[in-house]
């Protein structure tokens, strides 16, 4: 099959083609996901959570996140590959290029930023020198010690108001996808049809342009909390690459995620 890109992506949306994207971390599950027809992957710094055992996704380092973008690369030539800027690697626009840069060689497609207004210079600067962005808004994990908590953004009206507004921004300073995580479905539908460029949900509901789940999570094997929006699909397949080509199914055809994993108003 041909290699995904940004444009193809862009023309799933124009389609109404729905994205199923899962994150990786080594080259087995990355080749496995490409065989399967995932659409794209992402070295999330989720790999804090359920690779290092950590608590967040904080103690991470851009050398961490390379080193896994490398053999996720390696396992899946062709695979469209996006990596985390990790917590405190893009606070300028400058050190967000220097660091961007150590993905993009370790072989990332696209690097993703948790956050909204204050992002968008540092976009504006990445897309100027050829880093391709994916932003991230709704739940921000890396924001976790001032959230709170871990919980569903965007319910009062004047906080839906701002996410929409500040998605719009970010697509205006050269965001090319956005990732939508805990918001109520309402809100996600919202900006998925104002946008031009794709929305990819995660605990966003079924009308977000794909989805994207953590790829242990979708086989079962995060026994200690399972979060609302998260299905164990290995349970319904016989083995492995039946679970992921179940959830390319059902992302296909908008059968994931149903009411029971999504967030209201
Ligand atoms: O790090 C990660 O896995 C992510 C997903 C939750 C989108 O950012």
């Amino acid at each position: 099959m041909a290699a995904m890109t940004i444009a193809k992506l862009a023309k799933m949306k124009a389609d109404g083609e729905k994205i199923a994207s899962l994150t990786a971390y080594d080259a087995s599950f990355a080749k496995l996901f490409a065989q399967q027809g995932v659409d794209f992957m992402l070295v999330g710094d989720s790999l804090g959570n359920v690779v290092l055992g950590e608590s967040s996704t904080l103690p991470v380092t851009i050398d961490d996140v390379a080193y896994h973008t490398r053999a996720v690369r390696n396992g899946a030539p062709d695979a469209f590959v996006m990596a985390d800027m990790p917590f405190m690697s893009y606070a300028t626009p400058q050190q967000a290029c220097q660091e961007a840069a150590k993905l993009m060689r370790a072989g990332a497609n696209m690097v993703k930023l948790e956050g909204g207004d204050w992002l968008l210079d540092t976009i504006r600067q990445l897309v100027e020198r050829s880093v391709p962005v994916c932003a991230h808004l709704g739940l921000l994990p890396q924001s976790v010690n001032v959230l709170g908590g871990y919980k569903v953004q965007g319910k009062e009206a004047s906080a839906a108001e701002n996410t929409l507004r500040q998605a719009l921004a970010l697509q205006e300073a050269g965001a090319q996808l956005l990732v939508l995580e805990c918001v109520p479905s309402s809100l996600a539908k919202r900006i998925t049809e104002a946008l031009d460029i794709p929305t990819i949900g995660i605990g966003a509901g079924p009308d977000c342009d794909g989805q994207i789940l953590v790829m242990h999570d979708m086989l079962g094997m995060n026994s200690d909390y399972l979060p609302k929006f998260v299905k164990d699909f290995l349970a319904e397949a016989n083995d492995l690459a039946g679970a992921v080509d179940l959830y390319v199914k059902q992302v296909k055809e908008g059968s994931f995620p149903g009411p029971e994993h999504s967030f209201k108003g």
